[in-house]
């Protein structure tokens, strides 16, 4: 692998794919949802599964258990492709290459707003509520904003990643060769490091 190619370390290429793999069974199966009990922008003639609320259910809940780790991981050995403290004044330099990367910092950032946010309301949310009807609760119309709100975010995202680095860079996340550094046998030990030196920065 050319050294000048984009790398990206081994634990959140594992993350992220995890995540972008929940997130779209997560969001394929909720718009299933909508177009059975609700449909009132768009139905597309799909068939009527009787448990998709549970299949849906079920995503949502993994969704929970992976996405905490993929945040985790970001804020702390990830924390510099997010939004920095000087984020907002490179802003100024409109057009510039810094001016892209501090907009990519922000839409990475505004990845982790969204699928909180998707998680809040999803939590709200009551199984019976579609079948019974109640299409107007508030909780379900802000469930169904996250969906939205995901979707846009997400193609930003993409987006924002083919203008920084263009397809090598997207590739960089789903490629599967990893360096001897970046070795699954010395995650241990780095994790051990990380608590260590946390623990030293508080005293
Ligand atoms: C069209 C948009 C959506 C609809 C109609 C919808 C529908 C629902 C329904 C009916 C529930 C309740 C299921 C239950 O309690 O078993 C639910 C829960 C949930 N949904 Fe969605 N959803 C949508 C979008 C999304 C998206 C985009 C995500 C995340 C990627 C998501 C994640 C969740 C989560 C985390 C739960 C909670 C699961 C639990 O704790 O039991 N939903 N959704
Ligand atoms: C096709 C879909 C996706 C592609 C192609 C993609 C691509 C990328 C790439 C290339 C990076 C690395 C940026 C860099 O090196 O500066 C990145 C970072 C990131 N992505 Fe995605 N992504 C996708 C979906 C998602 C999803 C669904 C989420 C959240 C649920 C997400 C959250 C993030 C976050 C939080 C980061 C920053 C990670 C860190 O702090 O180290 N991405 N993405």
């Amino acid at each position: 692998m050319a050294r000048s190619q984009p790398y990206q370390p081994l634990l959140l290429r594992i993350l992220h794919g995890v995540n972008l793999i929940v997130v779209l069974l997560a969001m394929v199966t909720a718009f299933w949802v909508y177009n059975i009990y609700d449909g009132r922008l768009i139905q597309l003639p799909l068939p009527n599964i009787p448990d998709m609320i549970g299949i849906h259910g079920t995503f949502g809940v993994l969704f929970l258990i992976v996405f905490p780790a993929l945040a985790l991981y970001s804020f702390h050995p990830g924390q510099k492709r997010l939004i920095q403290g000087d984020t907002i004044n490179k802003l100024t330099a409109v057009g510039k290459p810094i001016w892209w990367y501090s907009l990519y910092r922000i839409i990475n950032t505004v990845m982790l707003l969204a699928g909180t946010w998707a998680l809040m309301t999803g939590r709200q949310m009551k199984e019976e509520w579609l079948p019974d009807g109640n299409l107007n609760e508030t909780w379900y119309q802000l469930h169904l904003s996250a969906w939205l709100v995901l979707l846009g975010c997400l193609i930003i995202h993409v987006l924002m990643g083919l203008k920084i680095g263009g397809t090598p860079l997207i590739m960089s996340m789903f490629r599967r060769q990893y360096r001897p550094s970046d070795s699954p046998r010395l995650w241990r030990q780095k994790i051990q490091e990380f608590i260590k030196s946390r623990k030293e920065t508080r005293q």
